[in-house]
């Protein structure tokens, strides 16, 4: 009997059509094992900017669908450039549409890594830590492993795709996603038992 593979929600903070955060995720989505499944999310530019007013049960379509897709993968995998020290806003509007209700919104208890991707010699490591901030403000559980890609333009072979190290370190954040994720079912588990 085959195993459910392990379903991963990839979020590319850019919405430039050339983005080399969005070709990483591909490229990772297209050469992962088979037990593991891959979907990119194509929506940042279609939520609206983030509205008290509008946060309501349920909210506005565009994040009601970024809210089930949050709770349908076991795991979500983000890929974020740097935009001057930070992460993009379109991520961060995603991310507090996400994050809410504070407790019980998408993000909470979620497992959760975070690439930083970017032609620099840096990686975008300011904003993989900020993303990791938020996201740990808002309740998930992030993945220890800190992953900054850099001179990524440099990465990208003639089939436009990504190298093999390069996949291959992201792949070593989807194997600690599949851990994280799995601790949280062996807590939730243990608490079901005692309750
Ligand atoms: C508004 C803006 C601010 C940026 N700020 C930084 C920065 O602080 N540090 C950095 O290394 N690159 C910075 N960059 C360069 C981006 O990281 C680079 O364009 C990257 O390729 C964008 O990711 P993408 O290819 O996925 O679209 C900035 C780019 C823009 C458009």
């Amino acid at each position: 009997m085959s195993r459910d593979p392990f379903r991963v929600l990839a979020i590319p903070g850019s919405l430039r059509s050339g983005s080399l955060n969005r070709r990483l995720l591909e490229t990772v989505a297209e050469l992962a094992p088979q037990d593991v499944e891959i979907v990119l999310y194509d929506g940042l530019g279609g939520l609206p900017h983030f509205d008290a007013d509008l946060d309501t049960r349920p909210g506005p379509e565009a994040v009601e669908d970024l809210r089930a897709r949050m709770f349908a993968a076991d795991g979500v995998l983000i890929a974020t450039p740097e935009y001057n020290s930070s992460i993009p806003g379109v991520l961060k509007n995603a991310l507090d549409w996400a994050s809410r209700p504070l407790g019980t919104g998408a993000l909470a208890g979620r497992p959760v890594a975070v690439a930083g991707v970017s032609p620099s010699a840096f990686g975008a490591v300011w904003a993989a830590a900020e993303a990791r901030k938020v996201l740990a403000a808002s309740g998930a559980r992030v993945v220890e492993t800190e992953l900054g890609i850099k001179k990524a333009d440099t990465l990208l072979g003639d089939d436009d795709r990504f190298d093999e190290v390069t996949v291959a370190a992201v792949l070593v954040l989807v194997d600690e996603l599949r851990e994280v994720a799995a601790a949280a079912a062996a807590e939730a588990e243990a608490e079901a038992a005692l309750a």
